[in-house]
């Protein structure tokens, strides 16, 4: 599980460790990393977890996760790519590119060049018959306030769901993206949101709330303990019911 020292991957981990899977934790900072560890541990005694301090977009960390893996003897049964952020917007029309450029790179490197390390180095170590779950947003379908990467990058995952499905569906391995709307409780936004946009997008929900770290937990863990199942290729939507277009 990448991205597993907070928020949504934290979760999702917790729920996995409550079925007794065995979870390899994946996050760049160790002290986050070790906190979520404890805290994994103190609700789901006896859980079967490790940390893996990683930057999944750096090439290098291929080799060693890899190796970490390998080294446990075991075949990789679940992959939730989960590691992303939302960069910051330079919120200017000034024309100055650079801060632009640099916006677009972040959201590129850290919500898709990190799926990507993980899966293609994973690939040969996945069981037949496992699942890949990839972590898109609403933003790749009506964009996230003033920032354009993030939203052009969690859309780019869409593309590679298609491609990994066809590509890994005659091993029985299923893939798809978990696209969330507005989650609360999470460190995406650092300190939160602004009030009155939070306001608003909970307004845009049907069920008039904002969605928690849990809800997305269950359809992860879903997608990838239903082995042999027959959804695959698809991008599912936890929203609460907020249109894509509103
Ligand atoms: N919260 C929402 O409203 C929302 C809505 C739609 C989609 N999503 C998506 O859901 C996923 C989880 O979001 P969240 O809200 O749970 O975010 P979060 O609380 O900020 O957690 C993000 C996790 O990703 C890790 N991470 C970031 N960059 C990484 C990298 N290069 N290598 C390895 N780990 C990295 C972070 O740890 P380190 O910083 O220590 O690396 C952290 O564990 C993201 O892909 C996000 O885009 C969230």
């Amino acid at each position: 599980m990448t991205g597993a020292s907070a928020g949504i991957g934290k979760a999702t981990t917790k729920r996995f460790a409550e079925n007794d899977d065995k979870v390899l934790l994946i996050a760049r900072q160790e002290k986050r990393l070790t906190r979520a560890l404890e805290e994994i541990e103190a609700s789901v005694p006896g859980a079967d977890v490790e940390p893996l301090a990683l930057d999944m977009a750096d090439p290098g960390s291929a080799d060693v996760l890899r190796d970490r893996v390998t080294s446990t003897g075991l075949p990789v049964s679940g992959l939730l790519c989960c590691a992303g952020a939302v960069p910051q917007s330079p919120g200017t029309d000034a024309g100055d590119v650079e801060p632009v450029l640099t916006e677009w790179r972040d959201a590129y490197r850290s919500n898709v060049l990190t799926a990507v390390v993980a899966v293609e180095s994973l690939v040969p170590l996945m069981a037949d018959g496992g699942g890949i779950v990839l972590y898109s947003s609403i933003a790749a379908y009506r964009g996230s306030g003033g920032t354009g990467g993030y939203g052009a990058a969690k859309a780019a995952l869409h593309s590679y769901v298609h491609l990994l499905a066809t590509r890994l569906g005659p091993r029985d391995i299923n893939v798809n993206a978990v696209a969330p709307g507005y989650v609360a409780g999470t460190d995406l936004f650092g300190d939160g949101l602004p009030e009155a946009r939070e306001a608003m997008l909970v307004r845009q929900t049907a069920l008039g709330r904002a969605g928690d770290p849990v809800d997305i937990a269950e359809l992860g863990f879903y997608l990838c303990t239903r082995p042999g199942g027959y959804i695959t290729s698809q991008i599912l939507q936890v929203n609460g019911g907020a249109h894509p277009g509103a």
